[in-house]
């Protein structure tokens, strides 16, 4: 069932000026939050409504906001991560764009929760206009009362900055980020220590998703057990899926976690199949970092139980046959599609944004590129597809941050499942350049 709890209204004209929005129940949260309810009230209704953490890892944000270390007279930081740059995710450009100040409404009221009294939206540097729209959104917010100093005379001040990333996927990585508000170049930090005790300027730091943080309105308007009520087992509320590729109808949706992969690719509401009636031939259901799913396992899981949209069933059978929700950036592939060369621009991407700290990373997602380059171009051999699979052990889990995994395993996957598919460019080197292929990402129909 499609169900709009973040992006509610995002069809009403003007829902980007603070006067609809408001109109339109705006703000609310914060009323609620700051005249009757504690900070330690708000953090205990996140916990109760199980959200977990929508940037990739899906952490539960309650969880996180608890670990936040409170020393006297250290000053605590929320900043929302608005970078934005796994290929396949454009959500939370979706929602900045059309209801700012639903993002700033979720940023108040976790600050408030936080002890925050400064907090930053570090936007992706290509997002340029998007900076634009929340600056002025924020300066209507600071006019209306809901940030500066003692917000709704609760006591409470809070400045809201946005600041411009450095244009670099790596700087969405949490501790490349902080290195990045601070100044630096955007190398991720070794944890522990971790932000919740040191981050920002050294203080205690929480950094959360767009879409985390936009959740946490309705969450405290309706409460956490209600939030909890929607969605299916450990996978509540609802999600925002960037949805690309092959498809009758991408773009972004909001969907309620549970329904099925089946429902989400072919029904009305959605993305109504594959288009120009082609087959489906693969998925990846989270963004580039995931494993890629062949058709028969997308809908359907290994044990043939059908396939949904959550967290857990994502990922049911494994590496084996399961996959990740992600980011949620969800890209099918129709049967003209060329695994190999979609694997190889992947491969590309990573190679180009690995920020060359660790040598496993740096060595390895240059090697795998050019391997895969060879493969793609008719020039590969079979001992290079193991090879391939060698240079991915070398990176999984030998790196400061996941970006390392994040490039090995779609690679590891594409051969597991695809493995005929790599060794035909090889025994067909000259009809593997004759194909029209290649993965097209259409611009995002809004819907
Ligand atoms: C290379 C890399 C890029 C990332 N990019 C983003 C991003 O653009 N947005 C995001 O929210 N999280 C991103 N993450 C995850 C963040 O490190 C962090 O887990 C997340 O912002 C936490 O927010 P959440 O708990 O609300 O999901 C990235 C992680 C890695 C390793």
């Amino acid at each position: 069932m499609s169900r709009k709890i973040l992006l509610e209204h995002d069809d009403v004209p003007g829902i980007e000026t603070f006067d609809v929005y408001r109109k339109h129940g705006g703000y609310r949260s914060v009323e609620k939050a700051l005249k009757t309810m504690s900070p330690q009230n708000v953090v205990e209704e996140v916990q109760k409504s199980g959200l977990r953490g929508r940037g990739g890892a899906g952490f539960p944000t309650g969880m996180k906001w608890s670990f936040l270390a409170k020393p006297e007279g250290v000053p605590r930081y929320l900043l929302c991560n608005a970078d934005e740059s796994e290929p396949g995710t454009f959500k939370d450009r979706y929602l900045m764009e059309k209801i700012p100040h639903r993002l700033i409404e979720g940023m108040i009221v976790s600050s408030y929760a936080l002890g925050a009294n400064t907090s930053y939206i570090y936007i992706r540097g290509e997002y340029m206009w998007i900076l634009d729209i929340l600056e002025k959104a924020i300066a209507e917010a600071y006019a209306n009362g809901f940030l500066g100093k003692n917000i709704l005379g609760s006591g409470f001040d809070l400045d809201l900055r946005v600041a411009p990333g450095g244009g670099a996927y790596i700087c969405g990585e949490e501790t490349a980020l902080i290195e990045s508000l601070e100044g630096k170049r955007g190398n991720p930090r070794l944890k522990p220590p971790f932000p919740a005790v040191k981050g920002l300027w050294g203080c205690p730091t929480v950094v959360n998703n767009v879409e985390s943080i936009a959740a946490v309105v309705p969450i405290v308007n309706d409460g956490g057990d209600e939030y909890a009520k929607i969605g299916l087992g450990k996978s509540t509320g609802t999600k925002l899926i960037s949805a690309s590729g092959n498809l009758v109808r991408p773009g972004v949706y909001e969907i309620e976690m549970g329904i099925t992969v089946e429902e989400f690719i072919y029904g009305d509401q959605y993305c109504r199949g594959i288009a120009n009636n082609k087959k489906l031939k693969a998925c990846i259901p989270g963004g580039s970092s995931v494993p890629i799913l062949p058709a028969h396992l997308v809908t359907k899981t290994a044990e043939g139980t059908d396939r949904l949209m959550t967290y857990e069933s994502l990922a049911e059978g494994g590496f084996a046959s399961g996959s990740m929700l992600g980011s949620g950036g969800f890209i099918v592939f129709d049967e003209d599609q060329c695994i190999v060369r979609n694997t190889w621009t992947f491969a590309r991407f990573y190679a180009h944004e690995s920020c060359g700290q660790c040598s496993p990373c740096r060595e390895g997602t240059g090697w795998m590129e050019k391997v895969l380059n060879r493969l793609e171009h008719g020039q590969g051999t079979l001992e290079d597809i193991d090879l391939l699979a060698e240079i991915n052990k070398k990176i999984e889990g030998n790196t400061i941050c996941p970006l390392g995994d994040a490039a090995a395993w779609p690679v590891a996957a594409a051969i597991r499942h695809f493995r005929e598919e790599f060794e035909w460019h090889v025994t067909h080197p000259e009809e593997s350049q004759k194909r029209n292929y290649g993965l097209v990402l259409p611009k995002s129909t809004l819907v």
